[in-house]
């Protein structure tokens, strides 16, 4: 009888543990997703994180890019465009809202540093690139909170010193 309930007791244990283990699994599994983080110490190193999240980004995909002047959020659309296959010239469109490269695959790069309502968003026709199927790279998202559904890629941009910067980049397909 004593042996039994010993072995119950195990059998019990043994349960519990592979139950802690599964949750911590999925946690783990859940705080490595949560965020890639990059340190980059040149416009090329910031240029090719953006090709390789750019490759693996499917059509219709929203990516919003956050952070200050000069951080680099150029400097990654025009990685994205390489890493689409689009051998276009790339620059912020401050002064024209939009640029379209198109290609094999399209890319639509916005500069939402202009913009100050919803309203203007919807003049520029926002909703209708939303529908194109091209991939979108919104830089200044914090002007536009508006325009993002929970389902856009987010890549913060910091600046480390002259030539290095934080990349962070949330929502991204491997995650
Ligand atoms: N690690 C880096 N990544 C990106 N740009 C860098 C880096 N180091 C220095 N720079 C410089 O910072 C500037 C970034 O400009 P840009 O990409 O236009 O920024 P933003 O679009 O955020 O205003 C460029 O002059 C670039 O040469
Ligand atoms: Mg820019």
């Amino acid at each position: 009888m004593a042996y039994f309930s010993i072995e119950k007791l195990f059998t019990q244990w043994r349960k519990a543990w592979y139950n802690y283990e599964l949750k911590m699994n999925s946690l783990l599994k859940t705080m490595e997703c949560t965020a890639l983080i990059y340190t980059t110490n040149s416009e090329q190193e910031t240029e090719a994180v953006g090709a390789a999240l750019a490759e693996k980004l499917p059509g219709g995909s929203v990516v919003a890019m956050y952070g200050d002047l000069g951080s680099g959020k150029t400097a990654f659309v025009r990685g994205m465009a390489r890493g689409m296959g689009l051998t276009c010239r790339v620059s912020s469109p401050t002064f024209t809202i939009v640029n379209e490269y198109l290609g094999k695959r399209d890319l639509i790069h916005f500069d939402m540093y202009r913009l100050g309502s919803a309203d203007e968003l919807f003049d520029i026709g926002w909703e209708d690139y939303l529908n194109r199927g091209a991939v979108c790279a919104v830089e200044w998202s914090e002007n536009v909170p508006e325009a993002f559904y929970g389902d856009e890629v987010r890549v913060t941009f910091e600046k480390l010193g002259d030539h290095s910067r934080r990349i962070t980049i949330e929502g991204a397909p491997e995650c």
